[in-house]
């Protein structure tokens, strides 16, 4: 029987892309392979985010293609997955491209949901009725393991990283930022058992991982009750980092509520814990802060970031924020101006406020700010943000850096010629700083260590590299 082939579209954040390669990995180990062309697939898989209301937009307009594809080959089976699916269920379902849908805890499911579409061509929904089911609940914590046992698939990213690898710590989140849509679909914080994400992280360190990722929407809010001991983030981390073969550990995204210090410690003494936190502060305006009920001060946020400093000297900070929240005035933005000065990111994302049905922000606050505003905001903030990082980066003019190699840049042709032949790959510093250099491809997944000779906002320029043949 010739191979049956999946095409996969994923949207929002790293735990969706981790969920992607959890799936792709299970429809593989069925037989699945993956194929780049949607005209190809037997099954198109997409997966997505409903965090901003382009991100479901860009889902729908997907979805229209899909449809047309469907009139030249009636066996073709779409399945919606992740935030999106949770959230409209029978919606999504009712599409005329769609034939299953499942939310984030029940992709599990996916393999034997496209069996059985494939056998029957009726439509088939598995999404959570009650989402906000308490974190101890037997169902909560059993699916959430199902999912994680299965085999990663590596090829889904973008960029296909093959000495990286994500490993989720905890699922959900319990902090109800007025704004966001991630309580309502992906439910409670769980935490996994800290065995389970040994166990995962040894088999791919075997496989040749060098550096693991550990994930949840706040991961440092990790616990994990075992006996007398309660294991967190700090002890995670320096687990990990002791298996053979683990070169880097890194971990996102943080809250800067009930950040606990442990974990810079653990930073500052283990080279391994790579100096880098992913801390968003959405808005530099307490009044803005309250609305968002980020549970934190602006000078609380400034303090933790100057702790953070001291105990790790050099650490890279990033961010979110957003812009045109309602109620946000010019005074308000340019207090988060302000704090963007003040905390001096390597690098941060700017979102423009977006409502999303049934969250607090949506039901309760006027979305005063208009589009204009929100998006001259955004161009402002980002500015700042550049006009920063190229200052910072500038100190790493004639420096040498260690890069763990991730593969051919998107330029590969770019000074080929000049360097031997030699593609233009790309690499990440421990601190995240993305670095481009001519050198072999043979780098990819090894560490290496390169000379920076330019440096823009979002990357570092290196020297050459010979070939190591
Ligand atoms: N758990 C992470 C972030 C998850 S969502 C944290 O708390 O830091 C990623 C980012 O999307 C958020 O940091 C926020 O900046 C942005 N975001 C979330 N909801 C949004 C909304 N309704 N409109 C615009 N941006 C939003
Ligand atoms: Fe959303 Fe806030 Fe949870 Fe982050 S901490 S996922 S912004 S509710
Ligand atoms: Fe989006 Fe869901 Fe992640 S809403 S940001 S994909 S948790």
């Amino acid at each position: 029987m010739p191979t049956r082939k999946i095409h996969l579209k994923s949207f929002g954040c790293q735990m969706n892309k981790l969920d992607s390669s959890l799936v792709v990995g299970a429809l593989g180990e069925q037989g699945y392979e993956l194929t780049d062309t949607p005209e190809a697939a037997d099954v198109i898989v997409v997966n997505t985010c409903s965090v901003r209301e382009n991100a479901e937009n860009r889902v729908f307009s997907n979805l229209g293609h899909f449809k047309y594809l469907k009139k030249s080959n009636p066996n073709l089976r779409v399945a919606v997955i992740g935030c999106m699916a949770q959230r409209l269920g029978d919606e999504l379902l009712a599409h005329e491209a769609v034939d299953i849908v499942a939310g984030p805890a029940q992709l599990h499911e996916v393999p034997a949901l496209i069996a059985e579409a494939m056998g029957d061509h009726d439509k088939h929904l598995s999404v959570s009725e009650k989402i906000r089911q308490p974190a101890a609940s037997e169902q909560v914590i059993t699916d959430s393991h199902k999912l994680d046992d299965f085999e990663l698939a590596y090829d889904t990213d973008a960029n296909h990283i093959k000495s990286q690898a994500f490993i989720r710590a905890m699922r959900g989140c319990n902090n109800f930022c007025t704004y966001c849509i991630v309580p309502f679909v992906r439910g409670p914080e769980v935490s996994r058992p800290p065995e389970a994400i040994l166990e995962q992280a040894k088999k791919l360190a075997a496989q040749g991982i060098q550096q693991i990722t550990l994930l949840g929407q706040t991961v440092n809010s990790y616990q994990y009750k075992a006996g007398e001991k309660t294991y967190t983030l700090a002890d995670l981390l320096g687990q990990v980092s002791e298996i053979d073969g683990i070169g880097w550990v890194r971990f996102i995204t943080s809250h800067p509520g009930r950040f606990d210090t442990s974990i810079l410690k653990v930073m500052a003494n283990n080279p391994k814990v790579c100096p880098y936190l992913h801390i968003p502060a959405q808005s530099g305006s307490d009044r803005i802060l309250k609305a968002m009920n980020r549970g934190y001060t602006t000078q609380q946020y400034i303090d933790l970031m100057d702790t953070a400093r001291a105990i790790v000297p050099g650490i890279a900070i990033a961010g979110d924020f957003i812009v045109g929240f309602p109620g946000e005035t010019d005074d308000d933005f340019e207090q988060t101006v302000e704090l963007v000065r003040r905390v001096r990111y390597k690098n941060a994302f700017v979102f423009k406020y977006s409502p999303r049905p049934d969250t607090h922000s949506e039901k309760k606050l006027e979305d005063t700010v208009s589009d204009e505003v929100k998006q001259q905001r955004n161009a402002k903030l980002l500015e700042v943000i550049s006009e920063i990082s190229a200052e910072d980066n500038e100190r790493f003019l004639g420096k040498e850096v260690e890069v763990l190699v991730e593969g051919l840049s998107k330029k590969p042709n770019l000074n080929r010629a000049e360097n031997n032949n030699n593609p233009q790959l790309i690499g990440r510093t421990a601190h995240d700083y993305i670095v481009v250099f001519n050198g072999p491809e043979s780098l990819t997944g090894q560490f290496a260590r390169v000379t920076v000779t330019k440096t823009a906002p979002l990357t570092l320029f290196a020297a050459p590299r010979p070939s190591t043949a």
